[in-house]
């Protein structure tokens, strides 16, 4: 091979090895826990894996003996016969129940002994699924939001967890393990970090249609700037700042908007699609699917079917003249 087909080669090798690390980095994978009870399911996911190395190991090993055995035994089948029964027992039956037993013991374990505060001692957000993007509530200071989690660092946060429709999964990986949202029940998970940061999570379990178009982001941040957020969430919706922003929302209360939507502070309360009065505070759209800006904004509302098939928002016939408007009120909602 010449110096320069091996560099390529070398070349092609590391690029593969930076997709394959560029497909779960650092704020998605629960192999960077960066959270309590991330770290307690990271710890048995390694436990696992050695096992799993080493039973990996033992089982190559057996098969090359006993090919190499074979051979050598070909002409001798009394040694054979005597061979045959040991390995079976050991191998067969009393290591596998030993791996199963511990394995299922070390998981109960780690399940029990999980960080589990209770409403008194921690904050408290309801999460709510639906198909497809997540209401987030804070019964305390009555905050709506959708898409985005935020809790203080270095307290511990109750999720509590159920769903409009069908069962999701909510699963942020880097900082808490995943919990079922059902029907008729509430599940709780919690998250106690001291890592500000924004960790991305997403729905686990098959809902529908657009099941991966499920994100979400789970915004950790001081004390004090989550004190801030949620006192501004906690407000009504800004007024109209020009006459173009004071025409959008004219636009809104008179589209089919209001029967789906809530802005605090105007008539519209729709409870079908996300709380819009603070839209603009957000970072992305349509469920962590793109980013919150106003051109992508403008053409979620244009052809919402044309992103995300299947999604209870209807396609938009507005004249140019009203979207702007509508663009300008919905972007100052801030
Ligand atoms: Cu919700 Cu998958």
């Amino acid at each position: 091979m010449t110096a320069r087909s091996r560099a390529s080669r070398l070349g092609l090798v590391l690029a593969g090895a930076a997709l394959a690390l560029a497909a779960c980095g650092p704020d998605q994978s629960m192999l960077s826990p960066m959270g309590a009870n991330a770290s307690r399911a990271a710890g048995l996911w390694w436990l696992m894996f050695w096992i799993g190395v080493v039973v990996w190991v033992l089982v190559t090993a057996a098969t090359l003996y006993a090919l190499v055995r074979r051979r050598r035994d070909r002409h001798d089948p009394l040694t054979a016969r005597r061979w045959e029964n040991a390995p079976l027992v050991w191998g067969g039956i009393v290591l596998p129940s030993v791996v199963l037993v511990l394995l299922t013991g070390v998981s109960i374990d780690a399940m029990r002994h999980r960080d589990h505060p209770d409403a008194s001692q921690a904050t408290v957000v309801q999460v709510i699924g639906h198909q497809w993007w997540w209401e987030v509530r804070y019964p305390e200071r009555d905050v709506v939001t959708a898409n985005e989690v935020h809790v203080p660092a270095g307290r511990p946060v109750r999720l509590e967890l159920t769903t409009a429709d069908v069962i999701h999964s909510f699963w942020v990986p880097a900082l808490a393990g995943k919990i079922d949202l059902v029907p008729g029940r509430s599940n709780t998970l919690s998250i106690n970090t001291d890592r500000p940061g924004v960790y991305e999570g997403r729905c686990a379990e098959f809902c529908g249609l657009q099941h991966a178009k499920m994100r979400f982001r789970v915004v950790v941040e001081p004390e004090s700037s989550f004190q801030d957020w949620l006192a501004a969430q906690g407000t009504s919706a800004a007024e109209p700042a020009d006459d173009l922003a004071a025409r959008g929302r004219q636009v809104f209360l008179s589209a089919s908007c209001v029967y789906c939507h809530t802005i605090r502070g105007t008539a519209a309360v729709g409870s079908v699609g996300p709380d819009l009065t603070h839209l603009a505070s957000r970072d992305t759209l349509a469920a962590g699917i793109m980013p919150n800006t106003k051109g992508h904004l403008g053409g979620w509302i244009v052809d919402p079917q044309q992103v995300k098939p299947g999604a209870r928002m209807p396609s938009s016939d507005l004249p140019p003249d009203d979207l702007q408007a509508l663009l300008a009120y919905l972007g100052s909602l801030a």
